[in-house]
């Protein structure tokens, strides 16, 4: 069932490395040589992902009065689907190696190689000059010189994804082209079968019986789950318009190239609000959750200029949106897709309700109109969101002349926010009161708080580093009164610059709070 990790750069290797080593994120069912596709978080990974959800829920769920939260099913109705477009439309195109029988992403594939084999080729006279003119005029309306850039767009979304409309631009079948051009990434052979597109649901059988009508799908994305309960919330709660739901859930892709640690998964995690507007506020609406956008990734502490925005175009958008922004985030492999801002219009209400027959309008008791609401959708994928933190927060640098490897989280996220120690674990008057202060932070911080006497205090010190703890609190003599003035006061040391002060343990709730 394994397919051979795609291997990144030192910089995610050490980061994966970290996760694993320390309790972040293992290869699932790693006993039995893993699963592509699909990661478990440890007692570390799945903390920090909870401090996230948390800050998400509070800031788009609790904090506002015109949101609600969801938890709908995974399994849906399989016509949630059809009338979604997903059935029909959510497909990657697919090659498949004959001679290592790997099958790849034809988009991906050809993107490695940079596109050069089919620009040049376009530009050689076997190329139909009118068509491309046509092509590059429908782009940008600009002459063929110069815009190379779109022109590989065009051909990597557009023409590539339709591949059964290759020929008519390109001249041969995509098969043939591929067979020229493109090595296979795993076996480095050119030898492909016929390109093909390939739906990436997870299909599954609902009940006994094994025929199509018990055919069902794990959901694709969270989205569907609020649409169909549109209606529900609408009856039971009684909102007026704008109102929004939230939902965190998992989602299922059979993506054909997982990749990048947890970047590209078969299983992952959205965090989505699904927001109902009037149509002809649909601009507004738009900018006030890009702007509630950027304050998540601020919340979370990712820097602002990592974050770029890319006003997706009209050939790249999903089917449903008439205008999407996505959030884009340096990792360590490059500029990606980390959030998309996306205004669905009334795809979505209108879709079910035309399939489902159930009358989906609001009614605006002060203008006494019945009309379809449009929706504008914030989508923030849970996984990339841990892996954008983790690797803006992996630091090395040289403390005290000796190379040391920290996460710098924010201590909003970090998993652990401090970690008590005595002085000396063979000290039972040292442990008795470092288990006291440990009880009274434990209590009052609400949990993120570890009790550690293990290994001299520089070794804790570095172990607390590796997982990003940004405090330390230790328990010396002093504390028990060896020196007076400093009865009950213990020291503080801080994560990033090691810094280390006395305070009282009356006074430490407070610090660490703040
Ligand atoms: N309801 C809209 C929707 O699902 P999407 O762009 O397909 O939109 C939402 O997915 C978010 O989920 C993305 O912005 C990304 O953060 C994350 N995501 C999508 N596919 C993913 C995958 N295979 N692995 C990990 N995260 C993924």
């Amino acid at each position: 069932m394994t397919e051979k990790k795609p291997v990144t750069n030192a910089r995610m290797e050490a980061i994966i490395s970290l996760c694993k080593r320390r309790g972040f994120i293992y290869q699932g069912s790693e006993i039995y040589g893993g699963l592509a596709g699909t990661w478990d978080y440890g007692p570390l990974g799945v903390t920090l992902k909870k401090n996230i959800e948390n800050i998400w829920w509070k800031m788009f769920v609790d904090d506002r009065e015109d949101m609600y939260g969801m938890d709908a099913a995974i399994l849906m109705n399989p016509a949630v689907w059809v009338a979604s477009g997903h059935v029909g439309g959510f497909s990657d195109p697919l090659v498949e190696c004959l001679e290592c029988h790997k099958r790849q992403r034809v988009d991906q594939i050809v993107d490695e190689q940079k596109h050069k084999k089919i620009l040049s080729r376009l530009k050689s006279t076997s190329f139909n000059k009118e068509v491309l003119d046509k092509v590059v005029e429908n782009i940008s309306g600009s002459p063929y010189e110069g815009v190379e850039d779109e022109l590989e767009f065009d051909f990597r979304k557009g023409v590539i994804e339709k591949h059964d409309e290759f020929e008519k631009y390109v001249g041969e079948s995509m098969q043939s082209w591929l067979n020229q051009s493109v090595v296979c990434p795993s076996c480095k052979k050119k030898n492909w079968g016929v390109p093909r597109q390939f739906n990436m649901m997870f299909k599954t059988q609902i009940g006994a019986t094994e025929d199509a009508a018990s055919v069902s799908y794990l959901r694709p994305e969270t989205a569907g789950g609020m649409f169909v309960n549109y209606k529900n919330v609408l009856d039971s709660m009684h909102p007026k318009l704008p109102f929004g739901l939230g939902q965190i859930g998992k989602a299922f892709r059979n993506e054909i190239a997982p990749r990048d640690f947890i970047f590209r998964v078969r299983e992952l995690e959205i965090m989505e609000v699904e927001y109902f507007i009037k149509g002809d506020t649909w601009q507004e609406q738009f900018e006030h959750w890009r702007k509630e956008v950027w304050k998540f990734i601020e919340a979370i502490g990712l820097s602002k200029d990592k974050v770029h925005e890319l006003e997706v175009a009209d050939a790249d958008r999903a089917h449903y949106s008439k205008r999407t922004i996505d959030f884009e985030y340096d990792f360590p492999f490059g500029r990606k897709e980390l959030y998309g801002l996306a205004y669905r219009g009334d795809f979505d209400l209108m879709s079910h309700q035309n399939a489902s027959k159930v009358n989906l309008e609001y009614f605006d008791e002060e203008t006494k109109e019945r009309f379809v609401p449009h929706v504008i959708e914030p989508s923030f994928g849970l996984g990339r969101t841990i892996l954008a933190v983790l690797s803006e927060a992996y630091t090395e640098d040289e403390m005290a002349g000796e190379k040391r490897t920290y996460l710098k989280f924010s201590p909003a996220v970090a998993p652990i926010l401090v970690a008590v120690f005595p002085l000396l674990k063979n000290k039972p008057e040292l442990v008795a009161k470092a288990r006291e202060v440990y009880a009274i932070l434990k209590n009052e911080l609400g949990g993120r708080v570890i009790f550690d006497d293990n290994g001299n205090i520089g070794k804790r010190y570095r172990r607390q580093d590796e997982i990003g703890t940004p405090y330390c609190v230790t328990i010396d003599f002093d504390t028990l009164g060896e020196n007076p003035g400093n009865k009950d006061t213990v020291t503080l040391r801080e994560r990033d610059s090691g810094a280390q002060n006395r305070i009282s343990v009356g006074d430490l709730s407070i610090k660490l709070k703040s």
